[in-house]
């Protein structure tokens, strides 16, 4: 399967091709530079959009006075409930440190404590105060600034925005040959093109767009693991969306970016209150407002359930000059007539991360020769069944640097592209909100075999609507529609409770679940195999 369009108008030549502009692409082209090779970065819009400049809390490392590696491991693996991959955690968290000072060194100010030390705050799952942030709640806007600069510093990466990649180019014998992508430019490169090249590193963020509400913003449509799967590619673990315990309750029919209120909130003292005004989450669980974000968010469902309403409370208000440290949160809550230090914030579940995607190993490489993949686009098992907070800048930091030194180990050229003989498919525009409120029905926080199979059957109904009207709004919304329906196939298969995947009809965890769900295309069908955990971790 491929996506209808038009036959390449153009052409060009790289060493390697790096697909987004958020932490893990812009690291990724710059460590490919230090190993001397030439970099085509694509990016869907400006360079500067995209998911990394919305992350509010940080960085986690252990860089803290008494924190170690060891701890970080161990509360990535009890977030992650049993799935996370020990090998990959360890390089996460030991690689992690380093990674974090060679972004300072790239130029990124981290903020200070009073003696002049990195301030290090804390977020759910977290039992150190280890995460970095800048900005007060801007980190991610600091890190794209510093990254960005060095990107543009260099004249070894040609940068090209405004454009969507499409499908992957193989050889024969399916390798990597290169991309083709639509460019929203002018002149020669206008339109379809193609890009030749030994390796592509698809680093697309997120696919939080397939929700009707997300904190991600509208460019997440998860291009790159669509890509990946219509390559043939395997993915896995897409059954483990991540919902951000407090996003901005706008209302119900707010739709699309919502506004995030970072955990770091809490980690400096905010409580969620129900609609009683009651504490609820010293009851649930030993870390009460700073559990692991699945379990706050099952929570806050729950007391919505009780109360039968649509959203909780945040109360911040014992938080000293929250307009200084949260400048950004402050902002978004004024401008919806809600002021921290006064009022309640309400809040609710949105989606936010895909702890799976596509299947990579240590060295970032997919099952297809020259095919890499980084960040939230991966699915290297470091974040099992529910990503610790603040470890997704830390994963595009750490496993870029790797991919790099793998691709300069392993990089081949003059490949020779193979005639493309996979079926064109494509779905209407019009179906792009259905698949939304499909997913949001049927797939959220709790799920069930009655909700998961309708939401299946109305994806099915959908796969009918196909198009020929080859553009930007059908490709995303067929993008969309494929990961919705690998998400329903994996979230219908694991008969189980873990992490962020809940299961209204399997409430607890099983042994029996302790694998990883893998999918792949076959002739345009999805194939869904249960795969052992490579490096099990020790937790449950
Ligand atoms: C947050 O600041 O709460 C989000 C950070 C993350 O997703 O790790």
């Amino acid at each position: 399967m491929k996506l209808s369009a038009p036959p390449a108008g153009w052409t060009l030549k790289s060493d390697v091709v790096v697909v987004g502009s958020g932490v893990a692409g812009l690291t990724t082209a710059l460590q490919i530079r230090s190993h001397n090779l030439s970099v085509i970065l694509v990016t869907k819009s400006t360079i500067d959009e995209g998911s990394t400049k919305w992350a509010q809390g940080g960085i986690a490392a252990a860089l803290g006075p008494g924190d170690s590696p060891s701890d970080h491991k161990n509360d990535t693996l009890t977030a992650g409930a049993g799935l996370c991959d020990l090998g990959a955690v360890e390089v996460l968290v030991t690689e992690g440190p380093e990674a974090v000072r060679r972004l300072i060194a790239r130029g990124a100010v981290f903020d200070k404590s009073e003696t002049g030390e990195i301030a290090l705050t804390r977020e759910g799952g977290h039992l150190r105060d280890r995460i970095l942030h800048a900005g007060g709640d801007a980190t991610g806007a600091e890190v794209s600034r510093a990254l960005l600069k060095a990107v543009q510093d260099d004249p070894g990466i040609e940068v090209i925005e405004h454009a969507l990649v499409l499908d992957a180019l193989l050889t024969e014998d399916l390798q990597i040959a290169g991309v083709t992508l639509h460019v929203i430019g002018e002149g020669s490169r206008d339109g379809v093109g193609q890009i030749e090249t030994g390796a592509v590193v698809l680093a697309t963020g997120g696919l939080g767009q397939v929700f009707s509400q997300t904190t991600n913003p509208a460019v997440s449509t998860g291009d790159g693991v669509a890509l990946a799967l219509r390559a043939g590619a395997k993915i896995a673990d897409v059954e483990f969306i991540q919902f951000h315990p407090t996003v901005l309750f706008l209302g119900n029919r707010s739709k699309g970016q919502q506004p995030l209120i970072s955990e770091a909130v809490r980690g400096e003292g905010a409580i969620l209150v129900n609609g009683k005004n009651e504490r609820f989450m010293s009851a649930a669980h030993p870390l009460a407002d700073l559990a692991p974000r699945d379990i706050v968010a099952r929570e806050i469902f729950r007391q919505m359930e009780l109360e039968k309403r649509d959203h909780i409370w945040l109360d911040a208000r014992s938080i000293i000059k929250f307009s200084e440290r949260f400048p950004t949160i402050y902002q978004s809550c004024i401008e919806h007539g809600i002021d921290p230090s006064k009022d309640l914030i309400p809040v609710a579940p949105a989606s936010h991360y895909a702890s799976g995607g596509i299947r990579v190993d240590l060295n970032g490489r997919s099952s297809i020769p020259g095919l890499y993949a980084c960040g939230e686009t991966a699915c290297t098992g470091a974040h099992g069944a529910n990503r610790l907070a603040s470890n997704s800048l830390l994963e595009g930091l750490v496993f870029g640097a790797r991919i790099a030194f793998d691709i300069a180990l392993s990089l081949k050229r003059d490949l020779e592209i193979n005639n493309d003989q996979r079926t064109p498919f494509l779905i209407d525009t019009q179906a792009r909100q259905e698949i939304q409120e499909i997913m949001t029905q049927g797939v959220g926080v709790l799920r069930s075999k009655e909700s998961l199979e309708k939401a299946l059957q109305e994806l099915d109904r959908i796969s009918k609507k196909t198009t020929t009207d080859a553009g930007i709004d059908s490709w995303e919304t067929t993008n969309l529609f494929l990961l919705a329906k690998a998400i329903v196939l994996s979230a219908l298969m694991r008969e189980e409770s873990r992490g962020s995947h809940r299961r209204e009809d399997f409430p607890g965890a099983q042994d029996r679940w302790l694998i990883r769900l893998e999918q792949k295309l076959v002739n345009g069908e999805f194939v869904i195999k249960e795969s052992p955990l490579t490096f099990q971790s020790r937790e449950k």
